[in-house]
């Protein structure tokens, strides 16, 4: 999809020679500044109870009278900010999108001035807009035609809002790529295809791209990660991907991805009914792999390393049993009380692999725990870091992307229940804050540098009717490395 900004029409919106207009209405009166067509249009709707000032609210009309557009669409925002924008885009372009239009412009009228944040919202919410899943559902329905949308701009905002629509197309493409991957079922979506995803990415942007295999993994001597991979016949890979956009000796940033293919719990096997939902465990894993893309586009100035571990969690003869003891590639033995708490082994290994890489800042995304979901439901990720610098940062990066997040603890006495009687640790404590004390397993392979963990086991994917991956928390993600790059 193409975006652009464009000067509005002197002579009113009404002039504008386009396909689709969609007009984004601030306030809770028609604007003073509304054209003249569209104002009376308005009035009309609203006086015959047909629109309202409520968020959200849309009023659709085809080929409008003495209006150029042959589609016309107002919506209400809540308010003048990016985030009431995007949430009255996403109500807008549900009502255009399944059209003949393959252009648009948006326009916003009755607040202030947009600013790049807007701008870059409105690439974010068209491209998610005609994201269709087709990868094996040929007979998908033909995906929107709409291809180019523009932003209508004053032209002292011009280069600002031309700005964020180009931060936001990146954005987007990082999105729409980790939406894909999660949504693809695990019978595709195996380490392998992750992996030669990785090597595409790596070929298309300029990445120096590695993959171990299972031997190159148990000569490096990730024991826990193998210990989750032994009870599947599909090989493991991990994969280490380079960007490189500042000097080799600047430390770089290092993102690390959950990338387990599918999760039936091994042995510990989890209950049937939706199980086939744990085919989105690897949504860390995307959105790794989504935020490179982003970065591959935008090209900041900073050094990124992204590290995924990739594997299946299956039950079988070879699986891994209750008890079972292994040792980590940080030395540290860890007894395997339930199998179903496979994230944190094969990211335990990951996170002591990137302290070669002596790294500024690692952070984790993992669809860790079920414990998350019932701590923050669906809107917020969980963070988790004790570093006060590296988690203000990520809450930041979280405000500007509209890609909410919120900060848990980590307080030292949540730690005490990975005891083990057998080992250096377990890899489970109680039910009671299962979220942090997951953390707490991770945070013991994280001395060496500053660390945060993202948990978006409640935000990585949503269920029924508009079941799919969401594609969080591309947007957090990409704006923490823009900001350290700026930084
Ligand atoms: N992938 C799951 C976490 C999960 C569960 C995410 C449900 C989203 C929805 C993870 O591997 C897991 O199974 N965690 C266990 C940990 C427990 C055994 C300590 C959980 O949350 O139940
Ligand atoms: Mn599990
Ligand atoms: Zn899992």
């Amino acid at each position: 999809m193409d975006f652009k900004t464009q000067l509005a029409p002197t002579a009113g919106l009404s002039h504008l020679p386009v396909d689709a207009l969609l007009v984004v209405i601030v306030g809770q009166a028609v604007p003073k500044t509304l054209d003249k067509a569209l104002g009376s249009l308005l009035n009309d709707a609203v006086k015959q109870a047909d629109f309202e000032f409520k968020a959200g609210r849309c009023l659709y009309l085809h080929r409008p009278a003495g209006v150029r557009a042959a589609r016309l669409a107002f919506v209400a925002a809540a308010d003048a900010s990016a985030k009431a924008f995007k949430a009255a885009l996403v109500a807008g372009l549900g009502s255009l999108k399944m059209l003949g239009a393959t252009e648009l412009a948006v326009a916003s009228v009755g607040g202030e001035a947009l600013s790049a944040a807007h701008a870059e919202a409105l690439a974010v919410a068209a491209s998610a807009a005609v994201y269709l899943y087709r990868h094996t559902k040929p007979s998908a329905p033909a995906a929107p035609r709409l291809a180019r949308v523009s932003l209508l701009a004053a032209k002292a905002q011009v280069a600002e809002l031309t700005k964020g629509l180009r931060q936001g197309q990146a954005v987007a493409a990082g999105v729409a790529l980790a939406r894909e991957y999660a949504n693809r079922p695990a019978n595709h979506a195996t380490p392998r295809h992750l992996a030669e995803q990785a090597r595409k990415l790596g070929k298309q942007h300029g990445f120096k791209v590695e993959v171990f295999d299972r031997k190159k993994i148990e000569k490096i001597g990730m024991g826990a990660f193998l210990a989750v991979a032994q009870g599947s016949a599909e090989p493991p890979r991990f994969i280490v991907m380079h960007y490189r956009g500042a000097a080799k000796s600047q430390a770089p940033l290092v993102l690390v991805g959950k990338g387990i293919t599918f999760d039936t719990g091994g042995i510990s096997l989890k209950p049937g009914a939706e199980m086939d939902e744990m085919k989105f465990d690897m949504g860390g894993a995307a959105s790794v792999l989504g935020t490179m893309r982003a970065i591959g586009e935008l090209r900041p100035r900073i050094n990124v390393v992204a590290l995924i571990p990739a594997c299946e969690n299956m039950p079988g003869s070879r699986a891994v049993k209750p008890g079972d003891v292994v040792r980590s590639l940080s030395g540290q033995t860890i007894e395997i009380l339930n199998t179903d708490a496979e994230g944190r082994l094969i990211l335990c290994d990951a996170l002591t692999y990137a302290e070669r890489f002596k790294p500024a800042a690692v952070v984790d995304i993992a669809t860790l725990t079920g414990a998350c979901v019932i701590a923050l439901g669906h809107h917020n990720s969980g963070l988790f870091s004790s570093d006060d610098q590296l988690a203000g940062e990520l809450l930041a990066a979280s405000r500007s992307a509209l890609d909410a997040a919120w900060r848990m603890p980590l307080d030292d006495e949540y730690d005490e229940g990975l005891k083990s009687h057998f080992a250096d640790m377990a890899n489970i404590a109680g039910r009671p804050g299962g979220a942090i004390t997951a953390a707490k397993f991770l945070q013991r392979y994280t001395t060496q540098y500053p660390w945060a963990h993202l948990d978006i086991a409640g935000t990585g994917w949503q269920s029924g009717a508009a079941k799919g991956a969401t594609g969080r928390p591309v947007p957090l993600l990409t704006h923490f490395v823009l900001g350290r790059a700026a930084a």
